[in-house]
């Protein structure tokens, strides 16, 4: 289905008059909200190629402003880039302030980019410091590369950091050796980056991390998710967040033998989600009996008292999957959204107020000459009734 904007106009106009917060003016609400705002969308007639944009990514700076970036399908040359847009007024209002280019293979920065605010210092970088990895694929897509880039001054400009690996052609067919969807997460006073890994000839694809200490040199890959089982399994789009109990819900999609549906596991250690007991291995379901596929993203919110809400969209859904009991597998509630569904939306919270749920996305995979990058920002107490 293609996503015209008709189409987006009448289905949001459905969404809001039947399941959207109803509209208040009381002052003491944090969360202004916004309904599938539109951030980018390139113009139709100058050579962008399909999908246009792609796989969109919000982060919320604790010094307050909004940052998104996203794959970016300009007319090449010059190579692609990530752009980096700002908002400060809380999602409603957008404005380019840079963007992240490949400054050391001369392929650009083309696939899955993420970004985080480092919570504490790594090697030479900063507490606060913003970085980016992302896979940086020449334009014939024979290579594939997962860099690093900072920012010290709020995105407006990166610096090359380091390179965590290097894989072949960018195409998901098993035998292939790409890598793909790096995520960060700090631990243990160890950087993080989980992504997804084509290099082992036992798997179509696993899952796996590696870890630095100071941002230069990284640590051998340790498997997240594997399947000894099947070949053809393709776990991929590794998604993570931590509990109050100290858990950490690792999300997955399972493709080439599970339609990549979505799955996760709790475990204490993100550095060993592998061994993972198989009775905290799941597949999510809602209490509506739907079950997502493909894409995951993650956030746990303190809304909702002690076990708070854990907050997950899914590739093929409109809606986000919300969980009140640290992931107990009966408890997936669903919400509809105003944000149209997307191939790999993104979810994050505002860090000063972290009942404010954005939720940016960017279309879906071609052919979709349509594509736009749009955000909503909800007010989970709201959406969830707490
Ligand atoms: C918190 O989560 C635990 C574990 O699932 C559950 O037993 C408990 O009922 C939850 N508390 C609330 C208030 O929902």
């Amino acid at each position: 289905m293609r996503f015209t904007t008709s189409v987006v106009g009448a289905l949001l106009n459905a969404l809001l008059a039947s399941a959207a917060p109803t509209p208040t003016t009381d002052a003491s609400l944090a969360v202004t909200t916004v309904s599938n705002r539109v951030i980018f969308s390139p113009p139709s007639n100058a050579g962008w190629v399909d999908p246009r944009v792609l796989y969109a990514r919000a982060l919320s700076l604790s010094s307050g402003p909004l940052l998104a970036t996203w794959e970016n399908y300009s007319p090449e040359p010059p190579a692609v880039y990530f752009p980096i847009y700002r908002s400060q007024d809380g999602g409603a209002s957008w404005a380019q302030i840079g963007s992240i280019k490949d400054t050391v293979n001369g392929w650009g920065l083309r696939y899955q980019p993420t970004l985080y605010e480092l919570p504490q210092a790594v090697g030479r970088w900063a507490k606060g410091t913003i970085l980016a990895a992302g896979n940086s694929i020449p334009t014939d897509l024979s290579k594939t590369k997962i860099d690093v880039y900072a920012s010290t001054d709020g995105g407006a400009t990166w610096t090359f950091v380091s390179t965590v690996a290097s894989g072949g052609v960018a195409k998901p067919d098993n035998g292939l050796t790409p890598v793909w969807e790096p995520l960060f997460l700090v631990y243990n006073n160890q950087l993080v980056i989980y992504y997804s890994d084509q290099r082992d000839s036992k798997y179509g694809q696993k899952l796996v991390h590696q870890t630095t200490s100071d941002l230069a040199t990284w640590s051998a890959v340790v498997d997240d998710v594997h399947d000894t089982a099947a070949y053809a399994a393709r776990p991929g789009m590794p998604a993570i967040t931590r509990l109050p109990n100290g858990n950490y819900i690792f999300a997955y999609e399972v493709c080439g033998t599970d339609g990549c549906r979505v799955h996760y596991r709790l475990n204490r250690n993100p550095l060993d989600v592998l061994n993972t007991p198989a009775s905290a291995t799941f597949t999510l379901k809602s209490t509506k009996g739907t079950t997502p596929v493909s894409s995951p993203s993650v956030v746990w919110s303190s809304v909702g008292g002690a076990n708070g809400t854990i907050v997950l969209s899914a590739g093929n859904s409109g809606q986000v999957f919300t969980n009140r009991k640290l992931g107990d597998p009966n408890s997936w509630v669903e919400y509809t959204t105003p944000q149209p569904s997307a191939y790999s939306r993104g979810l994050e919270l505002l860090k000063s107020d972290d009942s404010a749920l954005v939720i940016i996305g960017a279309g879906r995979l071609p052919p979709s000459t349509t594509n736009f990058v749009s955000v909503s920002v909800l007010d989970l107490k709201a959406l969830v009734g707490a």
